[in-house]
């Protein structure tokens, strides 16, 4: 993990990012792999001090996918204010067009304690008393909606439990596909499929019976800013169904060919460590992530109300899906 502690590193890890964006390898060949799936850590910097310098951390929001400032200890104006200045500089919302009133419920969430998720849990297997074992799985963010949210801010207002605890695990989908074999691409590039999990607004996971139903989208979707190809799917077994080829129903051959895919997509991200990136939470962590790009798991260790944090969801003006 590289660390900032001050402006002169910053613009080192900036200089990484700029240089990953156009293919240019700035390390040893043999840490280009690991080094790749790195995400950005900032220290040392004023929630003041990110809004007077949006820019910069604009591209390393897009180089890396996620940014984690530690112990900034913003304040949930503050964060709203930092989010709202990517809307406005990324056509998406929330921005600086929008009234302080509009916040709650649909773009913030003041107190997200994981309730529903703990609850989920009760009446299944898990042991998520385990730091360890998964609390919330592998997931790209409600990729089964119209117009699904792309970006967040996570501003972690009380962190009360083991530090080792409660980490957050990332893999970006964009680097996904650029080591996709590529006999496998153009098949990928002509195929639409749906979900067969929903997740309802109180976090329950639905497995749905009639798969008719769910919007049909790309597997490969370009990013709204980069135009870089990402790869959005589901990780739960069967979530994915392919639904068409050219705009024709499957043939078996593409469902066996769509399994093998998804298989060692899913694989790579949900078992990979060398792809993956978890970060650990202290009190008063900010972190942005692209929820476009990145699929996300969370660790558990925790106890409900150890953990809380306050959200801000992003969205297109106009569903894209
Ligand atoms: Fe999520």
């Amino acid at each position: 993990m590289i660390l900032h502690t001050n402006a002169s590193n910053c613009a080192i890890l900036f200089l990484r990012s700029q240089m990953l964006l156009v293919g240019k390898n700035p390390l040893p060949t043999e840490l280009f792999y690991l080094e790749e799936y790195l995400i950005a850590q900032i220290e040392n910097v004023s929630s003041k001090e990110i809004l007077l310098n949006i820019n910069k951390y604009l591209d390393l929001f897009l180089a890396d996918g996620v940014i984690h400032f530690k112990k900034l200890f913003a304040t949930t104006k503050e964060q709203w204010d930092i989010t709202c200045a990517i809307g406005e500089h990324f056509g998406f919302l929330p921005n600086l067009t929008l009234k302080e009133e509009m916040r709650p419920p649909f773009y913030c969430v003041e107190n997200e304690d994981h309730k529903n998720t703990f609850n989920r849990h009760l009446s299944g297997p898990t042991n998520i008393s385990r730091k360890k074992s998964i609390f919330i799985e592998w997931h790209m963010e409600n990729i089964h909606q119209d117009n699904p949210q792309i970006a967040a801010s996570w501003n972690m207002i009380k962190f009360k439990c083991d530090p080792s605890s409660g980490t957050t695990g990332f893999v970006n989908m964009a680097k996904i596909f650029s080591i996709i074999p590529e006999e496998w691409i153009s098949f990928l590039k002509k195929i639409k499929i749906k979900s067969t999990t929903h997740t309802d607004n109180t976090g329950t996971i639905l497995f749905l019976d009639d798969h008719s139903s769910g919007t049909e989208r790309p597997i490969i979707q370009k990013h709204y800013k980069t135009n870089v190809p990402v790869v959005r799917m589901g990780f739960y077994p069967n979530e994915n169904l392919l639904s068409s080829v050219d705009g024709l129903d499957p043939s078996e051959e593409d469902i066996f060919l769509f399994k093998q895919i998804e298989g060692y997509i899913s694989e790579e991200v949900l078992n990979n460590s060398d792809i993956q990136h978890w970060i650990s939470w202290d009190e008063g962590d900010l972190v942005l992530v692209d929820l476009f790009t990145m699929a996300h798991a969370v660790r558990g260790g925790f106890s409900l109300g150890e953990r809380i944090f306050s959200r801000v969801w992003c969205y297109q003006q106009e569903p894209f899906n």
